[in-house]
Parts: structure tokens; C-alpha cells; sequence
């Protein structure tokens, strides 16, 4: 499985420059913290990493392959898959529909498309619903398959949203503050299919602002300060980090 390598990447939205210069990578088989306080630039790192945003500067490479330029539906096909910190589901579809339009990512050109075929297409797919089950019994989800993903409590629906990117069978993965509002049991149990889907040699981008979740998960942390990489290394090297410690005390560098 490839690296997900970004060099020297950019972004400028007007007159503030949201993300400055970062060097990061994303190895396969396991999980790369991404930390830092609020604003920091974080999402828009991921969303200049998907293509719904394009660089200012610098580069994005899968493996060999370059996906600087790519938009959204290429980058997923070339197996880079998000989940969104504000959380996108098909609230009146059920949890496996909205898990089974990740299988399309493969199929269909756009997620708008693969959003519009859904009723039509994806019912006369048993074989998908099959696969799509059989993920939800890996997410401790199967007794919800039927019911209306809008009407799940959060920490079930920010599970949607993970099954259906791994549903897209990602080499990388990127998790935009996927425990947000779950509660540590449920924090600990996802913690713990994340390190399956490692283990299966999928590389794992976590961004997390809870600082003992980070460090039990991570071999590797980077931390993003008002858009520039301050840090980066074991979660002890970072923690450590005079510049981190001022970062998350609002103090000067
Ligand atoms: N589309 C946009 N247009 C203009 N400014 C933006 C846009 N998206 C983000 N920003 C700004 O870029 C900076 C970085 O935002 P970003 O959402 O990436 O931070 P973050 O690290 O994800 O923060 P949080 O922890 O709160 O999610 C912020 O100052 C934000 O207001
Ligand atoms: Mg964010």
C-alpha cells in the first residue's frame, strides 16, 4: 500500500494564509495524528487533500501516482476516502443505503451521481447490500441496518459516515474529528476498529482534538498551529514540545 506524501502545500483564502507551507505523510498500516487548536487549518488540509479545495502552493502524491490536481470523485477513486467534521449522511435513507454508496465510489463518475442513482440503482444490487452488512456487523451496527440514519443518535451516525468511507475500500483513510461527541466507551470501541482497519494495511489520518485518544492511537503526530507544522513526531516527542505547549496555552512562540 502507498504513503499519502504532501509537500510544501498551501492555501490562501484573500488575505489569510489558512495553511502555510506543510510537509506531511500518511504511511500505510497505521494511524498519523493531525492536532491543533481551533482554526488551525486542519480541515482544509483534508479538503486540499480530497480536491474540494484547490492548493496555493505545493503537491499531493498517493504512492507514485499525482492527485495535486485531482477532483473529489478521482481522489476517491485512487483510494483516498474522508469523513467530514460536520457530518453528511442521507438523513431519509437507512444506515445500509447510506453505507452501500460508498461501494459506487467505483462505479459511478460523482457523488452527486452516485447520490441520485441511489433508490433506483442500488436496490437491485443484492450483492453490495450483502458486503454493506457485512460491514455494519464489523462496526457493531447491524441491528440498525434498517432504520433512518437521520434518526440515529450521533456517535451511530458519525459510524455511518466511517462505514461508508471505508466502503469505498480506501488505502488511506481521513478522519475529520471522528469521536467528536461520543463519549469514552464509545470513543475507546471505534479506537479499536481503527486499529483493525490498520492492521489491514490501510493508512490512517486522524485529526483529534482529545490529546489521551491521540496518544493512545498514534505512531506519529504532526501539530498545525494558524496554518504552519510546529511539530511533529511520537506523541511524547510533541507533547513535549515547548512550541505545542504554548500553542494549546494560547502563549506566544
Ligand atoms: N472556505 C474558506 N474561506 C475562507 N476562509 C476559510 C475557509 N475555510 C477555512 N477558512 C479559514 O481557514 C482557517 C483554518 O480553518 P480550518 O477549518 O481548516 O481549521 P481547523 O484546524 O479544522 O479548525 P477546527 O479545529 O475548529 O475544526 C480558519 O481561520 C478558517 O476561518
Ligand atoms: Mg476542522
Amino acid at each position: 500500500m502507498p504513503s499519502l506524501v504532501l509537500s510544501n502545500v498551501s492555501k490562501r483564502f484573500g488575505g489569510l494564509l489558512a495553511v502555510s507551507d506543510v510537509n506531511m505523510e500518511v504511511p500505510p498500516g497505521q494511524i498519523t495524528g493531525l492536532i491543533g487548536p481551533n482554526g488551525a487549518g486542519k480541515t482544509t488540509v483534508v479538503n486540499m487533500i480530497t480536491g474540494l479545495l484547490k492548493l496555493t502552493t505545493g503537491s499531493v502524491k498517493l504512492g507514485e501516482q499525482d492527485i495535486t490536481e485531482a477532483q473529489a470523485h478521482e481522489v476517491a477513486f485512487a483510494g483516498v476516502s474522508r469523513t467530514f467534521q460536520n457530518i453528511r449522511l442521507l438523513p431519509e435513507a437507512t444506515v445500509l443505503e447510506n453505507v452501500v454508496i460508498g461501494f459506487h465510489v467505483h462505479v459511478k463518475s460523482s457523488l452527486f451521481a452516485q447520490l441520485v442513482g441511489l433508490p433506483s440503482s442500488l436496490r437491485e444490487s443484492p450483492r453490495l447490500f450483502e458486503r454493506g452488512r457485512q460491514l455494519l456487523e464489523r462496526f457493531g451496527m447491524s441491528r440498525y441496518a434498517d432504520h433512518p440514519a437521520g434518526g440515529l443518535a450521533y456517535g451511530h451516525q458519525r459510524r455511518v459516515e466511517m462505514m461508508r468511507a471505508v466502503a469505498t475500500d480506501p488505502q488511506i483513510l481521513l478522519l475529520d474529528e471522528p469521536v467528536a461527541g461520543m463519549n469514552d466507551v464509545e470513543a475507546t470501541e471505534l479506537g479499536q476498529v481503527f486499529k483493525e482497519l490498520t492492521a489491514s494495511g490501510i493508512g490512517l489520518l486522524l485529526i483529534e482534538h482529545n490529546i489521551r485518544f491521540v496518544n493512545q492511537l498514534c505512531q506519529q503526530v504532526y501539530v498545525l498551529d494558524s496554518g504552519a507544522m510546529i511539530a511533529s513526531g511520537s506523541p511524547q516527542e510533541v507533547m513535549h514540545d515547548p512550541a505545542v505547549v504554548a500553542a494549546y496555552l494560547g502563549g506566544k512562540k
